[in-house]
């Protein structure tokens, strides 16, 4: 799909979700909203895209990827400004425009690409994306004569008493073609009301002109959602979960009880490998195949499971990477660890890894055991096969050698493991 570049909305503060954190970076699933609107312009096919920031925009341009272009819109003075300040990085721009909005992270990659491939195929000056909802408050309504053809959109202020009924709704996704677009855009006029220009005003304005208009109406209704409260962005977090979970079930993972399970996007699981309930997995992390993982457990950002891994109840993992068959089945603690395979992380075991100025590594061997209640104070090194009797404490900086043993409080370290 050759001749498409993308404008994303992003600029505004998001006065109705009362935060100081701009709206379009609060995060649904370990991810800023953003960045699945992102995603959905990469999958339609975007050669370019372009981010309009304004509020707190140095923050849109720390967290987001640096190959975008950002577009500075000094005032927030409405969605038409924010999309003509892209207008003299697509001067000589002749192709299709999709414009998106930020606040929009429930879009699905088909429901865009059918919107390109429309707008291409009817050769259409516009096509925009619609959606038939229950509650439409809010919302700019789509305005269509007597032969069902688009007319206007009517924004939700603005409608007059007999349009308040009208459930068909626009998303706030648009393929238009260049050279009107922004010719359109110049003869947007302020709207009294909110003292803001109205992106939506170049609906009418093709009409009047007589360009072609077409829509396309999302099937799941939900897609159109945009997070204006932070009661949106709770049925976003609902929404992206339960697709995160049915992707992860098509592919091999078992979940058992998908209405307490929480998994981050851009996660990794491994197929059979079996989520138990009550259990929190985070962004960046990768979990091999047949691991059980679960109840109850927290694994954090970082983390790296090899296959066959057990995590069981009351644990936390972080920026950790375990080998193969290693197990850790109840009550511990591993962070800034580096386990091999095969080993036995008893009951309660802690790593100290934070000394109250900075984290430290620890590192176990292959094949180590480390018996249950023991606190290892990072920096440690346990050996290969090496054992921690149950409630050692390892002190800082301790090397156990491979095969070795350390046991006690603080725990002497012996040359050879004791065999009982
Ligand atoms: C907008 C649409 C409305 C549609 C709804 C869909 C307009 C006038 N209205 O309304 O028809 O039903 O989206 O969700 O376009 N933004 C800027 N600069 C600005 C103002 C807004 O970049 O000056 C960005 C915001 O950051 C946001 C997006 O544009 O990502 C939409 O703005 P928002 O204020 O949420 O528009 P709505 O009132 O929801
Ligand atoms: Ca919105």
């Amino acid at each position: 799909m050759k001749d498409l570049r993308t404008v994303i909305l992003a600029a505004g503060k998001g006065t109705r979700m009362r935060s100081d954190c701009p709206k379009v970076l609060h995060e649904v699933c370990g991810k800023p909203i953003v960045g699945y609107v992102l995603d959905a312009a990469k999958a339609a096919g975007s050669l370019k895209t372009y981010v309009v920031v304004g509020y707190k925009g140095d923050l849109l341009k720390k967290r987001l990827d640096p190959g975008l272009v950002m577009v500075r819109q000094p005032k927030l003075s409405g969605t038409a400004d924010a999309v003509r300040r892209v207008a003299g990085h697509l001067k000589n721009y002749r192709g299709d425009v999709l414009i998106l909005c930020g606040d929009t992270p429930l879009l699905t990659n088909p429901v865009i690409k059918e919107l390109v491939r429309k707008h291409k195929n009817s050769k259409a000056i516009c096509t925009f994306l619609t959606a038939t909802v229950d509650d439409p408050q809010g919302y700019g309504r789509v305005i269509r004569n007597e032969n069902a053809e688009v007319i206007a959109i009517r924004e939700d202020k603005d409608t007059l008493e007999h349009e308040r009924e009208i459930a068909e709704i626009n998303v706030g996704v648009y393929c238009v073609r260049s050279r009107e677009l922004f010719g359109a855009l110049r003869r947007i006029r302020l709207n009294e009301k909110k003292k803001e220009f109205y992106l939506t005003d170049i609906i009418d304005l093709f009409h009047q002109g007589g360009l072609r208009i077409e829509t396309v109406t999302t099937e799941e209704p939900v897609e159109g959602l945009g997070v204006n409260t932070k009661e949106d962005l709770a049925v976003a977090g609902r929404v992206i979960r339960e697709r995160i979970l049915k992707d992860f079930m098509r592919d091999g993972v078992t979940i058992v009880d998908p209405a307490t399970t929480y998994i981050d996007a851009d996660v990794k699981i491994g197929k059979d490998t079996c989520i138990r309930p009550f259990t929190i997995i985070e962004r960046d992390v990768r979990i091999g195949d047949h691991c059980v993982i679960g109840p109850f457990a927290r694994l954090r950002p970082g983390v790296r499971l090899g296959h066959g891994v057990e995590i069981g109840n009351f644990t936390e993992v972080s920026r950790t990477r375990i080998g193969n068959k290693t197990l850790m089945k109840h009550f511990s603690f591993l962070g800034d660890a580096l386990v091999g395979s095969d080993v036995n992380i008893g009951a309660g075991t802690i790593t100290a890894n934070f000394d109250g100025v900075r984290k430290s590594q620890t590192k176990i061997g292959n094949g180590a055991f480390i018996g249950s209640d023991s606190i290892l104070i990072a920096p440690v090194k346990i050996g290969n096969r090496a054992v921690v009797g149950a409630g050692s404490v390892v002190t800082k900086g301790k090397v156990v050698p491979d095969g070795g043993m350390a046991v006690g409080v603080p725990a002497r370290i012996k040359a050879r493991r004791e065999r009982g």
